[in-house]
């Protein structure tokens, strides 16, 4: 048995949702992103060989996807003789950062298992983005950075080479999130590859429309710094005007973002990919989510309340 692999370990990698900037964010712009509660913890044991247990249930694509995704972090971690398996309470498909939550869990669990400590924030975070690489081609590093950070964080791309920029925010003023999902919807790398074709064929207009996204997500994020949730809530209403714009909506998630607004939210928009359907997300002023999430929950949505602390 090799070095740090003779006890058990566990990790947990969080969902994440975007506030602003989805997609533009994959061309150079601001995005703001949070951390859920809801997320993904892997376990491993000692055995003979370092390996992945997936339940039947998970089947087709997802379970060769897992599969190499997870070949490569045991690769990079130097393949410590555990076996891995996974627990999750986080909606899966729906753009909430299942695959990042995934990678960071496990990279996480394989890198302790290999040398007995918790992996630094580097390290983890290399490992899990080269799983992601593997779910969603391309990504922005957006989904894995806030899952491995697990706090608020302001993101921003600097191109193919250079390490993206990252910040944790401060946030003056508690908030709380309702999460809706809104339908099935495509996988990431489908959604992010045929905007990818319209702005390819129309650059100039698919241009102006991520840099009008950046502007509004820098705005949004000097609002959550002072405690303006007002001033967030707006431009996240803006920003879901603008997805819409890039073609990323859908008609059921824009009816979920105006009823989200009817029940009191102070913004709400598409979050992560979005296409045919996925995930809804409203602003609340503490103590208010709770109730338009059980409003949502009588009308057969599935829906859920998450917390986001005042970080000091
Ligand atoms: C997916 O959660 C967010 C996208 O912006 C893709 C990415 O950042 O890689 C749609």
């Amino acid at each position: 048995m090799r070095a740090g692999s003779e006890r058990a370990f566990s990790a947990f990698g969080p969902g994440k949702v975007i506030l602003l900037g989805e997609h533009a964010v994959v061309y150079g712009t601001t995005a703001l992103a949070v951390p859920l509660s809801l997320g993904v913890t892997a376990t491993a044991v000692p055995a003979a060989r370092c390996s992945l247990h997936l339940p039947p249930g998970v089947r087709g694509p997802g379970r060769q996807q897992l599969r190499r995704a997870f070949a490569r972090a045991a690769e990079a971690a130097g393949r410590p003789a555990v076996q891995v398996s996974l627990t999750s309470r986080l909606p899966v498909s729906m753009g909430l950062g299942s695959s990042a939550a995934v990678s960071v869990a496990v990279a996480a669990v394989l890198l302790q298992a290999a040398t007995g400590r918790s992996p630094s924030p580097g390290r983890l975070r290399t490992l899990a983005h080269g799983m992601e690489g593997v779910f969603h081609g391309t990504p922005s590093g957006v989904d894995d950075a806030c899952s491995a950070l697990g706090v608020p964080i302001r993101f921003r791309r600097r191109g193919a080479q250079a390490a993206p920029l990252v910040r944790r925010l401060r946030l003056r003023r508690p908030f709380e999130l309702v999460v809706a999902l809104a339908g099935l919807r495509r996988p990431t790398r489908d959604t992010v590859a045929g905007l990818r074709q319209r702005q390819t064929r129309w650059p100039l207009r698919y241009r102006r429309l991520f840099q009008e996204v950046g502007r509004v997500a820098e705005e949004g994020v000097r609002a959550a710094q002072a405690g303006d949730l007002r001033g967030l809530g707006d431009a996240m209403n803006v920003n879901h005007g603008l997805l819409v714009a890039l073609g990323v909506s859908s008609p059921a998630v824009d009816g979920m973002a105006a009823w989200l607004r009817e029940a009191g939210a102070l913004g709400a928009k598409l979050t992560g990919a979005g296409g045919e359907g996925g995930a809804v997300v409203g602003l609340f002023l503490k103590g208010e989510g709770q109730k338009a999430r059980a409003r949502l929950a009588r009308a057969g949505v599935r829906c859920f309340v998450s917390q986001v602390k005042r970080t000091p």
